[in-house]
């Protein structure tokens, strides 16, 4: 049985106080959230601030990105050890908007899950097609090619540890959600492709769908048969609706 997950990406939001506010809203109500996993990941700087608050709770918290280098003059970087170092043990890797705004290729991302692997840090792997790309029906191709390049680089055994979410780009941030159908297909796609290299891994892997999850549709979402749970951001911010989300992945 594969443990539901659910993360939620703050994305560049927030500041200490209402950081505080969201944190104390989500300790308060966790206890209830009978089955996922609860993951939160806030920018950088308030990583190590989180994972104190964390403290004691079955909150954890993780990072949106980190660098595939380990040490030096990489001004504006933070390295996988250094989240590590202040009690981090998830990171984001390859979100669609690292890809698409930092120009983050196919290759740069599997260069990160590799060094997030390397240090024992568990990576949440995103991948996702456009919409020009759905419409081309391309979507198989473009998932895909994402999965290769990390499986190329890092071998199907590295995937063994990780989490894959699946979150179409037009669905980030849009309010266009998905249907839990389609869905469900690029899950199983995904799923079948890892298991044509290692059941086993397939099995036990945690696929996670994300773009526009609420309250209001995480249930029938959640219910697909290869949907582990959810990758949140907008919805995140809100802890009275992310601790809905997240009783909603059982
Ligand atoms: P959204 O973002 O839930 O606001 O669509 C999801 C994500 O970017 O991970």
């Amino acid at each position: 049985m594969r443990k539901p997950m659910v993360a939620g990406n703050w994305k560049m939001n927030g500041n200490l106080e209402s950081i505080r506010q969201l944190m104390d809203g989500l300790k308060a109500g966790v206890d209830s959230v009978e089955s996922a996993e609860v993951v939160v990941c806030p920018p950088f700087i308030y990583v190590p601030k989180v994972v104190g608050m964390c403290d004691g709770t079955k909150i954890q918290a993780g990072a949106q990105n980190l660098c595939d280098q380990n040490s030096g003059a990489f001004t504006g970087e933070v390295s996988g050890e250094m989240i590590k170092d202040v009690g981090c043990q998830i990171v984001l890797v390859g979100h669609s908007e690292r890809r698409s705004i930092y120009g983050e290729t196919d290759e740069a991302v599997a260069d990160k899950f590799a060094k997030a692997q390397e240090l024992g840090l568990k990576p949440i792997l995103c991948v996702g097609e456009l919409l020009e790309e759905r419409e081309n029906n391309i979507t198989e191709e473009v998932v895909g090619r994402q999965l290769d390049a990390v499986i190329n680089k890092s071998g199907i055994q590295a995937l063994a540890n990780s989490v894959v979410a699946y979150e179409p780009v037009w669905a980030i941030g849009t309010g266009k959600t998905a249907s839990p159908e389609q869905a469900q297909e690029v899950h199983a796609f995904i799923r079948s492709k890892i298991a044509s290299l290692d059941a086993g891994i397939a099995d036990g892997l945690q696929l996670l769908y994300g773009g526009s999850v609420k309250s209001g549709n995480a249930t029938e979402l959640f219910s697909q048969a290869d949907i582990d749970g959810g990758l949140i951001g907008g919805a995140s911010l809100d802890a009275t609706e992310f601790l809905a989300i997240c009783k909603a992945a059982k």
